[in-house]
């Protein structure tokens, strides 16, 4: 029997639960054997009670549930070739030569990785005594598929990653409260929300919102964004608006690539030589991350969960590793480390402050 594991890792995000679930039922649906491999990365290291055999009934419920129940963590010791040596030992110990993991792109390099030095490591653990290579040949090949799990939306090759849409959700509504008692006191309210290097979430928030002004890190402001901001926000209020609203990536910078505070933004609005608006700051922080995926998410997880596993099925040693996307709403398998490629360019491009090409890199991304 073919054994398959699944394992969440990184931030975690809404949706990851429908992922582990659909994994679950799908590999037992195709007469597999389903494992759950707890805590990320640090559980392929350490093995043992962490990596555990599933039932179709031990994910009951998990579409409803918030966060990751088979846990997350930032795993330091699967960077060094040691943990990865212990984390092959450990799956041929279970049995297992296929993981669907789900995470952000730095958990998936990982598992590009991981499959890339599997030859290597298997031989390492022969050549050191630990298994004999009759004990090996059954797992010459590691199979590996990713699925995208972020709030940030951060991935290039896909529209949507796992979680994005219940963020956004939380956070329209978390606006919709702010603005009740923004319009009540007739004040401002800076809203920071999150994305280091994505500006997704407050983008689609403003929009989502009716913001009066944004700030993402791929569009820097110019140098006149104070001036800018000032006078949309002051032509707002003539036409009889009571409430402003900003909202700020927490990655946002201006055109020389200074970051851009929520309190350099408040103290403008305040600013009694000017707007003198009464302003007050809402980090929306983790807010975001946590609690039950919306009806979008949970139907993405599932979709793709089901595609992930099929994925593992028909995969050969010649397949590249893949992840799976949604584009134009089709569930589909893409070559996993050119997303990675391409998303990474965009984060050199910010933090090379050539803010053309990161634009033009999303845009591209977005005609694709
Ligand atoms: O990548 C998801 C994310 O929520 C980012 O938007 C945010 O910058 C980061 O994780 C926060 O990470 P942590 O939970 O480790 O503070």
């Amino acid at each position: 029997k073919k054994k398959i594991a699944i394992m969440t890792s990184g931030g975690d995000s809404p949706g990851m639960n429908g992922v582990v679930r659909a994994c679950v039922r799908m590999a037992i649906h195709m007469g597999c054997d389903a494992y759950c491999v707890y805590e990320g990365y640090e559980g392929l290291v350490q093995g043992g009670d962490l990596i555990r055999k599933m039932e179709w009934h031990d994910v009951r419920g998990w579409l409803s549930e918030g966060g990751t129940l088979i846990g997350t963590a930032r795993c330091m010791a699967f960077y060094e070739r040691p943990g990865r040596l212990a984390a092959a030992k450990n799956m041929v110990l279970h049995g297992i030569d296929a993981l669907i993991i789900c995470g952000g792109d730095g958990s998936l390099t990982g598992a590009d990785r991981f499959r890339a030095e599997w030859p290597s490591l298997l031989e390492e653990l022969v050549s050191t005594g630990v298994f004999k290579p009759e004990q090996i040949q059954p797992f010459m090949h590691l199979n590996i598929v990713g699925l995208v799990g972020s709030i940030d939306n951060d991935l290039s090759g896909t529209d949507a990653t796992i979680g994005c849409y219940s963020a956004l959700a939380r956070i329209c509504y978390a606006v919709d409260l702010i603005e009740a008692t923004a319009q009540s006191h007739s004040r401002a309210f800076v809203v920071e929300v999150m994305g280091r290097h994505c500006g997704w979430l407050a983008l689609m928030a403003g929009v989502a919102t009716g913001a009066d002004f944004i700030f993402i890190p791929e569009k820097p402001r110019e140098d006149n964004w104070r001036q800018e901001m000032c006078s949309i926000v002051e032509e707002h209020r003539k036409i009889g608006k009571r409430k402003t609203i900003v909202i700020i990536a927490e990655g946002a910078l201006d055109k020389q690539g200074g970051k851009i505070t929520p309190t350099m933004v408040k103290d403008l609005l305040a600013d009694k030589n000017g707007l003198g608006l009464d302003t007050r700051i809402t980090t929306l922080g983790h807010v975001q991350r946590g609690g039950t995926a919306v009806a979008y998410d949970r139907m993405l997880a599932t979709l793709q969960g089901v595609e992930a596993v099929k994925a593992v099925l028909e995969a050969t040693p010649e397949t590249k590793t893949c992840f799976i996307a949604i584009t134009e709403n089709k569930i589909i398998r893409k070559p996993l480390m050119e997303a990675v490629l391409d998303t990474k360019q965009v984060a050199t491009a910010i933090e090379s402050q050539d803010f053309e090409k990161a634009m033009g890199l999303r845009d591209a991304e977005f005609a694709e």
